[in-house]
């Protein structure tokens, strides 16, 4: 089994082939003059592949398309997408729009696709290959625990994220609650109102991705207005995009934790066993 690390998930690939005992490919990335990228797979011999490549740009797309391609003749292709872009478009949402992540899902060209906490399950059914998302909550739930805080609660920004909320409040042994949000733009989103006893506690808000940091945002003021001593945020995908982070600290966060299904500095927690070990199972 060969690994071949995507541009834009070098870090996470490596710590997956260093789990599995393996080295990983190494690739040549580069762009022509007019834009298009040039993609080599340095290694040509014939084995199966497992491809990690997250999609955060629509050029990471392009860099996945092209080592499926480059794979054309191994016996078994993998795919991992550990971040897949385009996954909140699930479905139509006014008419004329496309559902996005039927169109990316149908590009890919595998035998087996992996996602992490994809927004939602229905995008596996798009993909023309066995199709499986792993599930980092348990991660985040055992880094939650490793911080020792003295009275956490666990909330859930919106329903959505629930499912997140329960498993790793329940590993960590606490309580969770959610709030009901209404999304007025990409980045425009109200909370509403519910008095949660958050007084003197520390709350971990917990979330499958933050983007613009609007919803994460409105979620700490809300729980520190009420009293909440420390407010962190913990998401599998750090999208983090604009000023993101800024809004996170300019309302009050103490922390923002999360996987490294994209390479930030907050990318804390890795999904490299997770990914390993569906691996290891093939
Ligand atoms: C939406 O349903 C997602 O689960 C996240 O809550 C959302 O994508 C976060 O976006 P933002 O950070 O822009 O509020």
């Amino acid at each position: 089994m060969k690994i071949i690390p995507g541009p834009a998930s070098q870090l996470l690939a490596s710590r997956v082939a260093q789990q599995l005992g393996i080295q990983p490919t190494i690739c040549e990335y580069r762009q022509f003059p007019d834009g298009e990228f040039y993609t080599r797979i340095l290694d040509d011999g014939i084995d199966d592949v497992t491809i990690i490549q997250s999609t955060p740009q629509d050029s990471d797309l392009i860099a996945l398309l092209q080592l499926i391609d480059a794979c054309e003749e191994a016996p078994q292709i993998n795919v991992v997408i550990p971040y897949m872009g385009y996954a909140r478009q699930d479905k139509v949402f006014k008419p004329g729009e496309p559902v996005s992540a039927r169109a990316i899902a149908r590009t890919i060209n595998a035998d087996r696709v992996f996602t992490v906490n994809v927004h939602e399950q229905t995008v596996l059914e798009h993909f023309n290959a066995d199709s499986f998302d792993l599930d980092a909550s348990h991660l985040l739930g055992d880094y939650i625990r490793s911080l020792n805080l003295k009275d956490p609660l666990i909330i859930a920004p919106d329903a959505g994220a629930l499912d997140l909320a329960e498993t790793a409040a329940t590993d960590v042994g606490v309580p969770y609650d959610y709030f009901e949000k209404t999304r007025h733009s990409g980045e425009s989103v109200t909370i509403k109102d519910k008095e949660i006893d958050v007084v003197g506690k520390e709350v971990i808000i917990i979330d499958d991705m933050i983007a613009t940091g609007g919803t994460m945002a409105e979620s700490i003021r809300m729980l520190k207005e009420q009293g909440a001593t420390e407010v962190y945020v913990a998401c599998v995908h750090p999208v983090l995009t604009r000023n993101a982070v800024v809004r996170l600290y300019n309302a009050g966060v103490t922390d923002i934790i999360s996987t490294d299904t994209l390479e930030k500095v907050q990318s804390k927690i890795t999904v490299a066993p997770l990914i390993a070990d569906a691996i290891k199972k093939l």
